[in-house]
């Protein structure tokens, strides 16, 4: 049996340039899709994985993602006075348990990998997870959870892929993979977002990924890669040297939420299995396609 992943890291230190001048205050990670911050729906799919510490690699003007995890007094004796259960007992649901988060921060926004190098001390001598937040993953079992029955299986370094249009390899990190082993595939080719006629497939590394702490002995290095940030690409590169990383292909729907057409979708697609809001959204929907034309 391979050793457990019980921690998981959120790199959540972005600028969030994409989303200007909604990031200038609040955080990427705490844009809302329907009514539930990113950041929420990342921590839900590493608890139903099993994870048990989440460490969140965080910035300036992040604090608010340290307060969304923490009980609010005021607000929740209020909702107790009113006797709104329903809304206390999903206050109480969301959150992890006394404990069970840890907060850093990045001081300078150096890229990705620089973000997961950060949580080092904290994750210590262990297999972990990286989540990106601003992925956001539509499926059941979840996507980390469908990881860690492949993890379970094979073990090692794992990242989870998903189909992207042919023309749009030029935006994420692109594998080529070869044979299967059990659930996983090999990873045979890594590209950090080549153009579409240089891609190896249309397979793309989605923003979820399990890593032995050997990872950390390449991040050490601190090498500059693409826009002169530490890039994790570089650094999973040069650990495939030395120990193999597979690939799990995702079964679910995979939102880009750091484009703004990505987080709009998603805003969408989730609303429209909210039994509470999905008529509704629909007939405003036929409206405006009626108005705007379809
Ligand atoms: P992105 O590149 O999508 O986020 O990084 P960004 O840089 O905030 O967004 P844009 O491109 O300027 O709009 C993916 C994830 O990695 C984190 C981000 O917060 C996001 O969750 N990240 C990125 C860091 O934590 N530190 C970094 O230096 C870079």
């Amino acid at each position: 049996m391979p050793e457990p992943v019980r921690t998981a890291v959120f790199p959540v230190a972005g600028l969030g340039t994409r989303f200007l001048p909604a990031t200038k205050a609040v955080p990427k990670e705490m844009l809302p899709v329907v009514d539930r911050p990113l950041i929420q729906y990342a921590v839900d799919e590493a608890r139903e994985a099993g994870i048990e510490h989440f460490v969140f690699v965080t910035g300036r003007n992040k604090s608010v993602i340290e307060d969304h995890f923490d009980i609010q007094i005021e607000l929740e004796a209020t909702l107790r006075e009113r006797g709104k259960k329903a809304e206390l007992a999903k206050l109480e649901a969301d959150r992890p348990p006394p404990g069970a988060t840890t907060f850093t921060r990045q001081q300078l926004p150096a890229g990705l990998g620089h973000a997961v190098w950060c949580a080092r001390a904290i994750v210590g001598n262990q297999p972990f997870a990286v989540l990106l937040p601003d992925m956001l993953m539509q499926s059941a079992p979840g996507c980390l959870a469908q990881m860690m029955n492949a993890y379970h299986q094979v073990g090692g370094n794992l990242v989870s892929v998903s189909e992207c249009e042919p023309d749009q390899t030029d935006q994420y990190g692109i594998v080529a993979l070869g044979d299967a082993v059990g659930p996983a595939f090999r990873i045979t080719g890594m590209v950090e977002k080549p153009k579409p006629a240089d891609a190896p497939s249309n397979l793309y590394i989605n923003g979820r990924y399990i890593f032995q702490p050997e990872l950390f002995v390449h991040l050490d290095r601190h090498e500059r890669g693409a826009g002169g940030e530490i890039q994790l690409t570089d650094a999973m590169l040069r650990l495939s040297e030395t120990q193999p990383i597979m690939a799990v292909r995702y079964d679910g729907r995979t939102f880009d939420c750091g484009s703004k057409a990505g987080f709009l979708a998603a805003n969408f697609a989730y609303a429209l299995k909210r039994p509470d809001i999905a008529d509704d959204l629909r007939a405003e929907l036929k409206k405006l396609l009626a108005t705007n034309g379809a």
